[in-house]
C-alpha cells in the first residue's frame, strides 16, 4: 500500500456514532492535535456532548453544529456533578435515541471515571464504546522534555492520585526507587512528599510540577523532592498540574543543554 492509498483507507474509516449509543472518549490532554481520529469523529457526528471541565475550548469548538454541549465537570466553579447524576444522564440520553458523547480530558480510564461509567451503561443495556486518549501523565512528561522511560535510569514509571483515600502507602512507593507521576497531588502535597521522604526517598531526588500541560499555559518547574511543596504553592491550584519525582526528571536538563548547545553552534 502506497503512503496515499493509506492516507484514504484511514480517513475513509472513520466509525459511526449510531443513534442510542455513548461513546466515551478521551480527548488527550489540551492541545487539539493530540485528540485521536476516533474522538475527532464523535465530535463531529455527537448530538450531546457530555464534556468534563478539562476539555478546553479549542476541542469543544470542533463539535459538529448539531451537537448540544453539556457540562458535567469538577472545576471552574461551576457545581459539581455527582457521579450517579452522570451515568444516569448518559443512560437517558442513549434512551432518547441520541447519539452521545461522553468527552473527558486524557485517557477516560485513566482517573477519569470511565470504569463506573461503563459498566453503569452496561448494566443498562446501553451501546457503547470506550475510545482512549492520551492521557495527561505520558503527555505532559514529553511535553516537558522527561522521558517517561530511560534505559539505565528506570525499569517502571508509577502513575498515582494525590487523592488516594484512606491511608495509601506512598512509603512502598518510595520503596520501588522508581519514577512515579502524581495526578490530583497539589493540594496535597506536602502530605505526600513527607510520606515519600519517610519511605526512603532522598530529599533531592529531581522532582517537577507541570502545568497545563500542551496548552498555550503550560508551565514546567524543577527542583529536587523538599522543595515540591514550595514550587506547588508558587503555580497554585487554579490549573490542572502533575507531579513527576524519579531520575527521569534530571534528563530534561541533559536534554536542554544539549539543544542550547546545538542551537548555539548553528
Ligand atoms: C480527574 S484527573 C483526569 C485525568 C485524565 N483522565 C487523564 O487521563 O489525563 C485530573 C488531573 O489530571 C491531571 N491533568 C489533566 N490534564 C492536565 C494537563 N494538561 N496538564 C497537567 N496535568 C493535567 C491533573 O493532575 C488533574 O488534576
Amino acid at each position: 500500500m502506497d503512503k496515499s492509498e493509506a492516507l484514504a483507507t484511514l480517513l475513509g474509516r472513520v466509525p459511526t456514532l449510531e443513534p442510542g449509543q455513548v461513546w466515551l472518549a478521551g480527548a488527550g490532554p489540551g492541545d487539539p492535535g493530540l485528540l485521536t481520529l476516533d474522538a475527532l469523529a464523535g465530535l463531529t457526528q455527537a448530538d450531546v456532548i457530555v464534556h468534563d471541565a478539562l476539555v478546553g475550548e479549542r476541542v469543544l469548538a470542533l463539535a459538529g453544529p448539531q451537537a448540544e454541549l453539556e457540562y458535567a465537570g469538577k472545576r471552574g466553579g461551576r457545581p459539581s456533578a455527582q457521579q450517579a447524576d452522570i451515568s444516569r444522564r448518559l443512560i437517558e440520553l442513549a434512551r432518547e435515541n441520541k447519539r452521545v458523547l461522553r468527552l473527558k480530558g486524557g485517557d477516560p480510564c485513566m482517573f477519569g471515571r470511565g470504569g463506573e461509567e461503563a459498566i453503569a451503561l452496561a448494566e443498562a443495556g446501553i451501546s457503547f464504546r470506550i475510545i482512549p486518549g492520551i492521557t495527561a501523565g505520558i503527555a505532559a512528561l514529553s511535553a516537558a522534555s522527561i522521558p517517561a522511560t530511560m534505559r539505565g535510569v528506570n525499569h517502571a514509571i508509577i502513575f498515582a492520585t494525590g487523592h488516594a483515600d484512606g491511608d495509601f502507602d506512598w512509603a512502598a512507593l518510595a520503596k520501588t526507587g522508581q519514577p512515579i507521576v502524581i495526578y490530583m497531588a497539589m493540594r496535597n502535597i506536602g502530605n505526600i512528599v513527607d510520606q515519600l521522604r519517610r519511605g526512603g526517598l532522598a530529599s533531592n531526588t529531581p522532582a517537577a510540577v507541570i502545568v497545563s500541560a500542551t496548552t498555550s499555559e503550560q508551565r514546567v518547574l524543577v527542583s529536587e523532592l523538599a522543595r515540591l511543596p514550595e514550587l506547588v504553592r508558587k503555580l497554585g491550584f487554579a490549573l490542572p498540574g502533575l507531579v513527576v519525582i524519579g531520575g527521569i526528571v534530571a534528563v530534561r536538563e541533559r536534554l536542554l543543554k544539549l539543544v542550547a548547545e546545538t542551537e548555539a553552534g548553528r
